[in-house]
């Protein structure tokens, strides 16, 4: 977590700001801004208000700043608070560092620093590295070499930039958390994610563990781990990062929930046209089916609950052995040879998801990133990588990223079964055909619960707990639906296979108590409804196909797709969306949370 940025240039306190504010879905504790001035003294502005409370103070010093980096924070080690704010400065204030990742040994460095005379005057991590920054700048390094110097001696990860006040040079470099340089024509940037810069570059490069990038006014200079000074290689700015932001709401959580069914036809008008012959596997360059004895996917939080939606499919249409794991805990498992591992993670910078793979074992077989951020850290460790071109996503609860991901595993998926001859053939058309609906459905359930997710929001509000029942293919949306209510209202929400309800969760019920129910056309849910309301339960059924036939109501039988039923998160999320805003809560930045998990 954290956002970083620099930039070296004209107006770089602006440019460093401009870019800070596309990043605070990073983490939004507190933000600064620390800039050379053309006489070598250093502004240095921090706040607990926003990027935005930053602008006024970087206008009122009219911007002639040359160099500049900026901070958005997550709190990790050490309370919010400006002194814990970065940048950090050294004890003469020349140097300043902004840090994404964490020191562990910062404690024992922080000790040896206090004997050797440095004053530390805060509870972060990341102090340790501005002063010990300056002990090798005193004797006589340059930024650069002293950056490298100062890496020798941490443990933990880091993506860090350092900036001279005195001589305007920035250095950045990283080790085990994301970091990209990019030139912007008037100067050069850096920044945690490529979104940052994405409306002011074309192309950019990915900084490899220990590399150091050294900017000076002849501009930039690379010092690769392995002793090459040979820049790494330019990415084009992926399309997708571009996209508008826009949408009827003050929210962004709002517009990528309306935007999903324009995300889901976007991914089914790149990769559909070739699932058929198995075109899409094989451009992934992945295995034949045959070749693979199981499947494990992994994930985190909703990328997870993506993640057991596509394990579905693998399972259901091609009967292949197939698990979804909790990357972080994933370290206790035994692995297989002949497995893949799909590794699911929107941002592709979840340390939990990049440490699981670090653990696997040589042989186990072949890694398919799927992820909204194709320059990721997963993507450059992984076999494979599908983009699930869900674009920006700046909402902290993941929406859009979800049903992105959801689609574009399916796809792949049916790609490689439809080839195998392992797929059940009627399965298989069947979820080609649900495929091709899904839009439509998506656009349905939009429209059928916008103002009634509004209404029961306005019932519910001050309901203390909440439950989400589902079956089979239904129960992830239960667990996604339990996950968006927490993190955006603060509420209690636990799911629940349905069948387990009398064996415990039953007794949570009570005269009023409301509960979700994910309906996946199983049966047995209305027994476990009526086991709800004979306790005076609320029940709220979602995905129902009932049919109103002259003043009857008719169940219609639901099959399928193997996926689950995807449109039903989208009343889940209006929902939590509606209640959050009714308490008053901040829908795009929940407290506590950022939408980069860089810590594992
Ligand atoms: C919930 C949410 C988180 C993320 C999780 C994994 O709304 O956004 O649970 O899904 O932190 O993040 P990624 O997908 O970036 O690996």
């Amino acid at each position: 977590m954290c956002g970083i940025t620099a930039f070296r240039g004209p107006s770089a306190a602006t440019h460093a700001r401009v870019a800070l504010a596309r990043l605070e879905y990073r983490g939004y504790d507190s933000a600064g801004i620390a800039a050379r001035r053309p006489d070598g003294t250093a502004m240095h502005v921090r706040t607990l208000d926003g990027v935005e409370a930053l602008a006024d103070a970087v206008e009122s010093d009219t911007d002639a700043t040359t160099a500049a980096i900026g901070h958005t924070r997550w709190a990790t080690h050490g309370g919010v608070s400006e002194r814990n704010a970065h940048p950090l400065e050294d004890c003469g204030g020349r140097l300043f560092v902004v840090h994404n990742g964490i020191v562990e040994n910062a404690g024992a460095l922080r000790d040896r620093l206090r004997s050797a005379g440095h004053r530390l005057a805060t509870d972060v991590d990341t102090e340790v590295i501005v002063h010990l920054l300056e002990e090798a700048v005193s004797v006589g390094m340059d930024l650069g070499e002293a950056l490298a110097d100062t890496a020798t001696h941490l443990v933990g990860s880091w993506a860090v930039v350092a900036l001279d006040s005195r001589t305007g040079a920035l250095a950045g470099t990283a080790h085990g958390s994301p970091l990209i340089l990019a030139d912007g024509g008037d100067g050069v940037y850096l920044a945690s994610d490529v979104g940052a810069v994405a409306p002011f570059v074309s192309a950019f490069r990915v900084l490899e563990d220990d590399d150091v990038v050294d900017i000076d006014a002849a501009g930039a200079h690379w010092h690769r781990s392995g002793g090459s000074d040979r820049p790494r290689g330019l990415w084009p700015v992926p399309e997708v990062a571009l996209l508008s932001r826009g949408g009827r709401h003050d929210d962004h959580m709002g517009n990528e929930i309306d935007e999903q069914p324009v995300v889901a036809r976007r991914v089914l008008d790149a990769l559909a046209p070739s699932i058929r012959d198995g075109a899409l596997w094989n451009r992934l360059g992945l295995p034949p089916v045959e070749e693979i004895d199981r499947v494990a996917v992994l994930g985190c939080g909703t990328s997870l609950h993506a993640g057991r939606a596509l394990a579905g499919v693998f399972a259901r249409v091609g009967r292949i052995p197939t698990r979804a794991l909790t990357a972080s805990e994933a370290a206790h498992e035994v692995w297989e040879p002949r497995t893949l591992v799909v590794a699911m993670s929107q941002s592709g910078e979840t340390a939990d998801v990049l440490r699981a793979l670090d653990g696997l074992p040589s042989g186990h077989g072949t890694v398919l990133a799927l992820t909204n951020n194709t320059a990721s850290s997963l993507a450059r460790r992984a076999d494979a990588v599908i983009d699930c071109l869900a674009g920006p996503e700046i909402g902290v609860a993941a929406t859009k990223t979800f049903v992105a991901q959801v689609l574009t595993g399916a796809c792949v998926a049916l790609s490689g079964l439809s080839v195998s001859g392992r797929a059940d053939a009627a399965v298989l058309d069947a979820d080609l055909s649900a495929l091709a609906a899904t839009p439509d459905a998506l656009s349905g359930a939009l429209h059928a619960w916008r103002d009634r997710a509004a209404d029961l929001a306005a019932d519910l509000v001050t309901a203390s707990g909440f439950l989400f029942l589902g079956r089979g293919a239904g129960l992830v949306y239960a667990a996604e639906g339990a996950l968006k209510l927490k993190e955006l209202s603060y509420r209690w929400a636990e799911h629940h296979a349905a069948g387990e309800l009398k064996h415990g969760p039953l007794a949570l019920v009570d005269a009023g108590t409301p509960v979700f129910v994910v309906d996946d056309g199983d049966p047995r849910l209305d027994v476990d409804i009526a086991e709800v309301e004979a306790r005076g339960g609320r029940v709220i059924r979602v995905g129902e196909r009932a049919l109103r036939v002259g003043g009857l109501s008719l169940q219609l039988p639901r099959t399928g797709p193997s996926w689950g039923p995807l449109e039903t998160v989208v009343p889940l999320q209006l929902f939590s969306r509606e209640l959050a805003l009714r308490l008053q809560r901040n829908v795009d930045k929940p407290r506590n949370l950022a939408k980069s998990v860089t810590v594992a």
